[in-house]
């Protein structure tokens, strides 16, 4: 069956006009089942390979200073036999204990709590059977502390990181990200949420502890025997977007949670590869914002839903006594016209067969309202300041356009990732501020037109804020089923940029020189080089 399928989509594609090239790499992959034993074996001192531009190391004192190790177990997800997986383990070496929270019975990293302004030393050491290195995602910090795949280390190396935290308040999260390796690494279930606080933040009154949840929202597609399979139909799905055919939240299927009828800060990372979400209540209520990848809004905003792409985050916050007592409420995912779907024929052979198509609705977490006494403060009007940077401070326009191109598959202005290589376009004077235009509006020869997939676009280091979005006629049905849920307000660093669009972003690129990394954070797009290095020049 799946074989078939995946034959009738070579047939498809190749008629399209993609070379012999493109598809030799077409041979389905499968996530190792049995990575090499590497537990039980005494931990090897963490050794720093020593970067291009090595890192000034910060005073000796630190805040916070933890052991992060990754390292292939085992987790029950199923019922049933247990899942082998990839994942995050840490130790604190120093600092306030609260700084690890682990989440139980799940393949996620501990969730970091950081302060901003804390000095944090991050020992990494690699037990997973291939390269790998860490990347701290939204965090503002030098190249050399950001997790460069130009830095990855080898099974039994390790990195140390060590950086200040610049951030704002927010929800960041951390995953590897080797060259071609980063979506099978992810998908084996390597990351985990840091969260920033900040005293802005702690000064108001919005729901702590147990009544601020994270949910992390993924999706994997099992076998019969419980495992993760990657990649069923090979290039097929990692051009067209992977999917799986079940919805985990925080690493459980079926996820539900007992809640009393109070107000709750829920924080949302659609840790995904490739599948994009429009979430809604399925009670009707609207949602209400307060914050996106970089942290609080300047005030709450109400939408009827949220449009949710790989990487990006967003915070809600819900009064369950809104719901009977007793009665639950359903965060589900809402009908949409899917954009592959614009890819006709093609658009479906790529997707593999038992995947649970991503513009149906389905029930992503359920919260089981209870009898308990409600309580809390009600939501704050006004949240954070939020600078706005002014348009007028641009010096420069960049176009970057988003397209397939054989033999390579999905690129930036043409060009795939090469691990130091930087154009002439993509040095950037350090102190600018420039307007960056991804545009998704079809490539060049046969696959020109109109744009044919979603793009989430990330960069790495100062976040940035999206000025404009421009949709053009084709691409109208695929926006009209999911604008309402876009918040294009505050801090951003991931951006969605829809098939027919056109959305520019204002960016400073301020406080630290060398190489940076911006690409489509489909994980797949970016293993097969829709990255590239941005340097930030004296
Ligand atoms: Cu979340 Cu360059 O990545
Ligand atoms: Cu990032
Ligand atoms: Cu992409």
């Amino acid at each position: 069956m799946r074989s078939s399928l995946s034959r009738r989509g070579f047939l498809r594609i190749s008629g399209l006009g993609l070379t012999a090239a493109a598809l030799a790499a077409c041979a389905p992959s499968a996530f190792p089942r049995t990575p090499e034993a590497q537990t039980g074996s005494p931990a090897t001192p963490a050794r720093t390979p020593t970067p291009l531009g090595a890192p000034t190391p910060l005073s000796g004192d630190v805040d916070v200073e933890l052991a992060l190790t990754a390292r292939p177990g085992e987790v029950p997800i199923l019922s049933g036999q247990p899942t082998q997986v990839w994942r995050f383990e840490a130790q604190l070496l120093q600092g306030d204990p609260a700084v690890l929270e682990p989440i139980p019975e799940s393949y996620l990293g501990p969730t970091l709590h950081l302060q901003q302004g804390q000095r944090v030393r991050i020992h990494f050491t690699n037990q997973i059977p291939q390269e790998s290195i860490v990347h701290w995602h939204g965090l503002h910090v030098p190249p050399e502390m950001d997790g460069h795949p130009r830095y990855a280390v080898k099974t039994g190396e390790g990195y140390v990181y060590e950086f200040t935290v610049l951030n704002r308040a927010g929800t960041y999260w951390y995953h590897p990200h080797p060259h071609g390796r980063t979506g099978p690494q992810v998908y084996a279930g390597m990351a985990g949420l840091l969260l920033v606080t900040d005293p802005e933040e702690q000064a108001l009154e919005l729901p702590r502890g147990a009544f601020d949840i994270p949910l992390v929202i993924q999706d994997r597609l099992f076998n019969a025997q419980n495992q993760l399979v990657y990649l069923p139909n090979g290039r097929m799905d990692a051009m067209m977007g992977f999917l799986g055919d079940r919805i985990l939240v925080n690493g459980r299927p079926d996820g539900s949670r007992t809640v009393p009828p109070r107000p709750h800060r829920l924080r949302l990372l659609n840790g995904s590869n490739s599948r994009i979400y429009k979430l809604g209540w399925s009670n009707g209520m609207p949602m209400t914002v307060i914050a996106t990848d970089g942290g609080l809004l300047e005030r709450p905003v109400q939408l009827p839903y949220v449009t949710l792409a790989p990487a990006e985050r967003v915070e809600l916050w819900v009064d369950f006594g809104a719901v009977n007592p007793g009665e639950s409420i359903v965060l589900e995912n809402q009908p949409f016209v899917d954009p592959g779907s614009g890819m006709g024929m093609m658009g479906m052979m790529g997707r593999q067969a038992g995947a649970l198509p991503q513009g149906e609705r389905y029930p992503v977490f359920t919260f089981q309202v209870s009898r308990e006494a409600g309580g809390g403060a009600p939501l704050p009007e006004r949240l954070a300041t939020v600078e706005r940077i002014d348009p007028a401070q641009a010096t420069s326009t960049r176009r970057v356009t988003l397209a397939m191109q054989p033999p390579s598959g999905w690129t930036l202005n043409g060009r795939t990732f090469q691990m130091t290589d930087v154009a002439k376009e993509e040095r950037v004077p350090l102190g600018a501020t420039e307007v960056w235009e991804f545009v998704n509006q079809g490539g060049r020869g046969m696959m020109g037109g109109m744009g044919m997939l979603p793009h989430p676009m990330h960069m790495h280091g100062h976040p940035f804020q999206v000025l404009e979005r421009q949709v053009d006629p084709a691409g109208e049905a695929v926006w009209e089923s999911l604008r309402e849920g876009f918040v294009d307000a505050g801090w951003k660093d991931t951006v969605l940029v829809l098939p027919g669009q056109r959305v520019r972003i204002l960016r400073q690129f301020r406080d630290f020189t060398g190489l940076f990394l911006y690409h489509c954070h489909n994980l797949e797009h970016e293993d097969m080089g829709m990255m590239r290095n941005f340097e930030i020049i004296a």
